[in-house]
């Protein structure tokens, strides 16, 4: 039985994500050696929009240090679907590129999935193309979007065995949600998914052992819907007015979590922090993806990281 008195442990994704990132960089460097090739990541951004632009230039920066090849591609708003799908089409027959992921979200006026299933399958780091998304349902193995992905190895690291415990995802994105829920009933768990319609949430909450809250919006997970000892898994990054009135109104943010942090800490055994949780793991298991791609392409043995 955990301590339910004990204050809540950090769960400290910034340290495993570098971790993680270390032997990745590790992994590559004696790729390159053995066989004179470095995995190479495309990241595609369309428009202007600026949290993305953040965002691009990260995986960029990250991807070049740990020894890869990093091509991004800015194009503008107004490009057309055709123009953007030739774009993947080249990505896809270019034998130095073994990672292709298109930041979202695309302008409107593009079909978002028609792209993302343009990819190849193979080189869908992200792990958003209904191939891999199918891969994941059936227990195949695939490419795994990176969030859930370093969701589950924040867990399996906190917690050792997941087996028979209840895990409750609330959300059911594509993205986060979905996977999330598949890779927790990969490791044994009981799995609700809970989402914006689900009568009564906060019970559904207390019920469970494992919460992942991946709603995207600012600490809708309150304290008292967290059960003492639960483990607290919080993947929402939401920019929100400084609690400071006077800072606010010189236009200070913050960011915070889709969980009310120091209320849920007060209940929980474990929780990760906004930031410095599953943020930092997402980039992480990015330049993980690339690797194993790479190497699946060229034959190469990977590594375990
Ligand atoms: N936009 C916000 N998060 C993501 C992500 O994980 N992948 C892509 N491609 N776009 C995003």
């Amino acid at each position: 039985m955990p301590d339910t008195n004990a204050p809540a442990r950090i769960i400290d994704g910034k340290a495993f994500a570098e971790g993680l990132v270390g032997r990745v960089t590790g992994a590559v460097a004696r790729m390159k050696e053995k066989i004179g090739v470095v995995p190479g990541l495309a990241v595609v951004i369309v428009g202007e929009d600026p949290a993305s632009q953040v965002y691009v230039r990260n995986k960029g920066e990250r991807t070049l240090a740990a020894g890869m090849r990093s091509d991004t591609h800015r194009l503008p708003a107004s490009t057309t679907q055709a123009e953007l799908l030739s774009l993947i089409a080249e990505l896809n027959a270019d034998d130095g590129i073994h990672g292709i992921l298109v930041q979202l979200p695309l302008p409107a006026a593009i079909d978002a999935n028609a792209v993302l299933d343009a990819i190849s399958p193979d080189k869908d780091v992200d792990g958003f193309h209904v191939v891999n998304a199918g891969r994941l349902a059936v227990g195949l193995p695939g490419l795994v979007p990176c969030t859930p992905l370093g969701s589950i190895m924040l867990l399996r690291d906190a917690l050792g065995d997941l087996s028979g415990l209840h895990a409750v995802v609330v959300g059911r994105s594509n993205i986060v949600g979905k996977p999330m829920a598949q890779l927790l009933l990969a490791e044994n768990c009981t799995v609700t998914v809970a989402h914006s319609r689900s009568r009564d949430l906060p019970a559904l909450c207390r019920q469970a052992d494992i919460l992942v809250a991946a709603v995207g919006r600012p600490e809708m997970i309150r304290g008292d819907w967290v059960k003492p000892g639960a483990t607290v898994i919080d993947v929402g990054i939401n920019r929100v007015p400084s609690a400071d009135p006077a800072k606010a109104a010189e236009g200070k943010t913050r960011l915070v979590g889709d969980v009310a942090y120091a209320e849920a800490a007060a209940h929980a055994g474990a929780i990760t922090p906004v930031p410095g949780g599953v943020g930092p793991m997402t980039i992480a298991c990015l330049l993980a993806n690339t690797y194993a791609a790479a190497c699946r392409a060229l034959g190469h043995e990977p590594e375990r990281l």
